[in-house]
């Protein structure tokens, strides 16, 4: 079973990349963001926040997901950007959600996942880890139109969270994106198959 770990922060390509990759190689593509950035949605819409008061329900509705009953526009508002660090640092949210990652990929006998723990906590067994980066102009430049502070903190606390953060796996091959294309990058990804 191919597996292919790519992660990153925001902005460093890993969306774009990932779904090259997988074409290249006709894999499925997993953006394990999506599934955080949905219980954000509904706790959200449940007035449910992170923290200790919230923790068990959050990991209830992590535990009940269907990410696919979610539109994309709607997990991609500036409000869901700003609440989804906090729900994605909750260890009973991640304890729900990792092992549903590895089966979607075990049940397409493989694939590209993205995310922030991939490498490290999802498939620390993949045939090929990547960390993305980028210069911060360049990330700046790519974020889309979520606001820079913004980005800032949700690295932030991505990063600096006891849950799983977001940090390259010591064998991982971290490749810097500034000025590369998708096509070089994906070589050099293939490349190390
Ligand atoms: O990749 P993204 O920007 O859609 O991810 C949204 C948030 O979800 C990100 O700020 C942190 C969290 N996340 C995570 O904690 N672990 C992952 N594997 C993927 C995303």
């Amino acid at each position: 079973m191919p597996v292919i770990a790519i992660d990153g922060p925001v902005g460093s390509g890993k969306s774009t990349v990932a779904q090259a990759v997988a074409a290249r190689l006709g894999l499925a593509v997993l953006e394990t963001g999506a599934m955080y950035r949905a219980v954000a949605v509904l706790a959200l819409r449940q007035g449910i926040e992170a923290g200790p008061a919230g923790a068990d329900a959050l990991a209830a509705l992590a535990a009940e997901l269907d990410v696919e009953a979610f539109d994309p526009a709607e997990l991609r508002t500036p409000d869901v950007n700003r609440a989804v660090s906090a729900v994605a640092a909750e260890p009973g949210v991640r304890a729900a959600l990792v092992p549903r990652q590895r089966a979607w990929i075990a049940a397409r006998g493989g694939g590209v996942a993205e995310g922030r723990d991939i490498g490290t906590v999802v498939f620390p067994d993949a045939d090929v880890k990547v960390f993305l980066t980028a210069t911060a102009a360049e990330r700046a430049r790519r974020r889309g139109d979520e606001d820079a502070e913004g980005v800032a903190r949700r690295d932030h606390l991505d990063s600096t969270r006891a849950a799983s953060p977001l940090v390259a796996a010591t064998d991982a091959v971290v490749i810097d994106t500034t000025g590369l294309s998708v096509e070089e990058i994906v070589e050099r990804i293939v490349g190390l198959l």
